[in-house]
C-alpha cells in the first residue's frame, strides 16, 4: 500500500452529508476522491444489466475484480461522472433502487475482498480523500484522519427528499424514512465490515450544522494532524 500518501476516511450513514464534505474537501486540497458506494452500486446496477444473480457470489466477485471504472470530477461541484468501462453510468447509480440493490451484494465477503484492491488503488499523491462505510475501519486503517458523520434518520430522510425533489424525482417522504431505517439495520447488522465508527473516528452528528459547517469542522480537525510535530 502507498501508505505514505495521506488519507481523509469520512465514513457514516446514508444522508449524513459524507459525500458533499467528501467531494468539497478533495476539491480544496487538490485531493482524488473515492465514492465507495458507487463501486457497490456499479456491481449491482452491472449484475442486473449482465442478468447475474445477486445472490451468486463468486460472479459477483468476478464482475467487481474485472470491473474499469473511474470517477470524471466535474468543475460546476455537481456528482462525478462515473464511466464503467467507459460508458458513464452516473445518473443510473444514484437511483434509490441502485442504492436498494447495493445494500444486497455490500454484506458478501467476496464482493469486498473484490472491491478492497479497487479501492486501495484510488490512493495516490497527494492524497486521498475516502467516503463510505468502512474507510477508516478497514479499507484504509492507516487514514491521517477518520471521521465518523452522523445524522437522525429523520433529518437524513428529509434531506434525501429535496435532493430528489430538486432532481425532479417523485418521492414520499415517509416511504424514504422507512427505507432508510432498513438500509440502516442492513448495513450495521451484517458480519463484515458493519456500519461502525472506527475506534479511533471523531464522530461528529450532523443534524443540526449545514454543510459548510461541517466542511470548515473537518477541515480544521485536518490542519490539527497535519501540523509537524
Ligand atoms: O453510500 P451509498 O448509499 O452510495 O452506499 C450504497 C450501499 O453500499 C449501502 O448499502 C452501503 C454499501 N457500502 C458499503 O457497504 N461499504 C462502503 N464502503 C460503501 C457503501
Amino acid at each position: 500500500m502507498n501508505s505514505n500518501i495521506p488519507v481523509l476516511a469520512i465514513d457514516g450513514p446514508g444522508g449524513s452529508g459524507k459525500g458533499t464534505v467528501g467531494q468539497i474537501l478533495a476539491q480544496r486540497l487538490g485531493w482524488h476522491f473515492l465514492d465507495s458506494g458507487a463501486l457497490y452500486r456499479a456491481v449491482a446496477v452491472a449484475a442486473v444489466r449482465d442478468k447475474i444473480n445477486l445472490d451468486d457470489q463468486a460472479a459477483l466477485a468476478r464482475l467487481a475484480t474485472s470491473m474499469n471504472i473511474r470517477f470524471i470530477p466535474r468543475t460546476d461541484g455537481s456528482a462525478a461522472a462515473v464511466l464503467l468501462n467507459g460508458q458513464d453510468i452516473g445518473d443510473m447509480l444514484r437511483t434509490e433502487e441502485s442504492g436498494r440493490l447495493a445494500s444486497i451484494v455490500a454484506p458478501l465477503p467476496d464482493v469486498r475482498r473484490a472491491l478492497l484492491q479497487k479501492q486501495h488503488s484510488f490512493r495516490q499523491p497527494p492524497g486521498l480523500v475516502a467516503d463510505g462505510r468502512d474507510m477508516g475501519s478497514t479499507v484504509f486503517p492507516d487514514a491521517i484522519l477518520k471521521v465518523f458523520l452522523t445524522a437522525s434518520p429523520e433529518i437524513r430522510a428529509q434531506r434525501r427528499h429535496k435532493q430528489l425533489i430538486d432532481k425532479g424525482f417523485d418521492v414520499n417522504l415517509p416511504r424514504l424514512l422507512d427505507e432508510i431505517r432498513e438500509r440502516d439495520a442492513r448495513d450495521a447488522g451484517r458480519a463484515v465490515s458493519p456500519l461502525k465508527p472506527a475506534q479511533d473516528a471523531c464522530i461528529l452528528d450532523t443534524s443540526q450544522l449545514d454543510i459548510s459547517g461541517v466542511v470548515e469542522h473537518v477541515h480544521g480537525l485536518l490542519r490539527e494532524r497535519q501540523r509537524p510535530g
